[in-house]
């Protein structure tokens, strides 16, 4: 009975030290090596209680549904190894986690996970413990209550540490590392894209231009001076000047006419040796422009009556397709979100989809925002072509770090307001072709660094206020600088 009581106290001390542990400080400044080397072993102790949980509650089920009224001898032994090792674990997970190296909402999630298995184990094992002695005692079957939630615990133990080592995976691992390769059957149909909502020009008309035109008008071999390669740079036009698209009129539109023309004319595109588009695909086209050329038009829109079921029916072999390939482009996508949110929980950073530009990304600041610096910004090097957005108010970037932000090629707006920034950096902005806003409010901007904005051509707003420039040299970007508008306003932060 003495034994029984120091037993239950152990066990209570255990959860109260495991319900501290997450409300301790990480300190910040360098870490003890005696920690980092204990902190390691979590990586080796883990397998143990994920190993020994599993099998435990696996048993305990077993035999709870078996009804056997003797418990294999094994059990006892295995609920100490169990919890010891859990406990463990968790300890060495602990100081892991305080020396700093993994910050990030995956990781509290992972904590939390750990601290809650850690307790369920400790009450779970305490009941158990309990009911067989009681058992023993009075040789009385357990009361309905805790037959019934018994199993429950058990389960819910097992999904806990199922759910927690996953956790733990997507952190060493990054996130999706166990399904990035799974077999996707089930899915691709599960996120299909209805017909209806296919865009005619986007999902139809520029994949076939992609097949029949791009060859020869791409970035690379610009044939004509013209790009056929989004709905904007066939609106730009090419050499000749003439308008491509003209709404409601396929005769005076220029690409409709090219494509029109006899076989044997020269200017008739493509170039005869190659094969041209089909009738029902220079229909659609047709089509799509006396109806307006729009580029939001979807399918359901599309051409009515007997002859547009006919050429819906046709097309259909290209729809499944279009769609296949829209699904795979979502599915990389999904992977890609995950992995950027993922890289950006470990850096203190929000990266997450931008809403206005598919396929691109935002990089934005923690709240309460963690330490960014140019070394921060140098870690997302391998994905600085995704970023539309950066907004870093207030961090530590310097115009060294502007030399970053430089290759961000689609980049489009700059938020850093109350940073040290000089101005010297702003130089290498200039080969930003997308760069439209800039915000530098309560910055440190020199007149020097200032002038560099002259450089900027294609930038259409500047936000200044707050900052240090003579009058002289703000009256001279807002004479001579080509295009931008400077705005003595704070400006938006994101
Ligand atoms: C084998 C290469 C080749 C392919 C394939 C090709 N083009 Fe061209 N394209 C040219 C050349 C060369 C020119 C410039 C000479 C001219 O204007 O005819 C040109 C010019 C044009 C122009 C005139 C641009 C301007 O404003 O001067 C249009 C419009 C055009 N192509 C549309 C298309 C379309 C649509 C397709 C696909 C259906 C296509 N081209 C496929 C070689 C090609």
């Amino acid at each position: 009975m003495k034994n029984k009581k120091a037993f239950g106290w152990l066990l209570g001390l255990a959860a109260l030290v495991l319900v501290i542990l997450p409300f301790l400080p990480v300190p910040t400044g360098p870490t003890s090596d005696w920690k980092v080397f204990l902190g390691r072993f979590h990586i080796l102790l883990l397998h143990f209680p994920i190993g020994l949980i599993l099998l435990l509650a696996g048993m305990e089920l077993w035999t709870f549904y078996k009804q056997e009224t003797k418990r294999p001898k094994a059990l006892n032994i295995l609920w100490i190894a169990a919890t010891l090792s859990c406990f463990c674990t968790i300890l060495a997970g602990f100081l892991l986690y305080q020396t700093g190296d993994y910050q990030g909402s995956l990781v509290r999630q992972h904590l939390w996970g750990g601290i809650g298995l850690g307790l369920l184990m400790l009450v779970t094992y305490y009941w158990q413990s309990s009911t067989a002695s009681k058992q023993q005692i009075t040789n009385a079957s357990p009361s309905s209550w805790s037959t019934k939630l018994y199993p429950i615990s058990l389960l819910s133990l097992i999904i806990l540490v199922v759910y927690t080592s996953h956790l733990g995976g997507s952190l060493t691992h990054g996130p999706g590392f166990l399904t990035e390769y799974a077999p996707q059957l089930s899915t691709s149909t599960a996120v299909q894209k209805p017909t209806e909502e296919l865009l005619i020009f986007e999902d139809i008309l520029l994949p076939i231009f992609e097949a029949r035109c791009q060859s020869c008008h791409n970035p690379h071999k610009t044939k004509g001076d013209f790009l056929i390669t989004s709905y904007s740079s066939i609106q730009a036009g090419g050499k000749s000047g003439k308008a491509m698209l003209v709404s409601g009129e396929s005769a005076q539109s220029e690409l409709y006419h090219r494509i029109t023309l006899p076989l044997q004319d020269d200017e008739r595109m493509p170039p005869k040796q190659k094969k041209g588009l089909s009738e029902d695909e220079v229909t659609l086209l047709k089509w799509w422009i006396e109806e307006g050329a729009r580029e939001q038009m979807q399918w359901g829109e599309g051409p009515p009556g007997p002859e547009g079921q006919a050429l819906a029916g046709r097309f259909l072999p290209y729809f499944n397709q279009q769609q296949k390939k829209w699904v795979k482009e979502e599915q990389e996508l999904a992977i890609l979100t995950q992995k950027l949110d993922y890289l950006g929980s470990k850096l203190g950073l929000v990266i997450a989809p931008d809403p206005n530009y598919k396929g691109l990304f935002s990089v934005a600041q923690t709240i309460p925002p963690a330490t960014v610096t140019d070394e921060t910004l140098h870690s997302l090097r391998a994905h600085y072509h995704l970023f539309s957005k950066v907004s870093l108010p207030g961090s530590e970037i310097t115009d060294d770090g502007l030399f970053s932000i430089s290759q961000m090629t689609a980049l489009q707006e700059l938020y850093l307001p109350k940073t040290c920034l000089k101005g010297k950096g702003l130089a290498y902005l200039s080969d930003l072709p997308e760069l439209k806003t800039i915000n530098l409010s309560y910055s440190l901007l020199s007149d020097e660094g200032a002038l560099h904005l002259l450089d900027l051509k294609q930038v259409e707003k500047v936000y200044l206020f707050g900052t240090h420039i003579s009058p002289a040299v703000w009256e001279a970007i807002e004479k001579f600088s080509p295009a931008p508008t400077i705005l003595a306003e704070e400006g938006p932060y994101f």
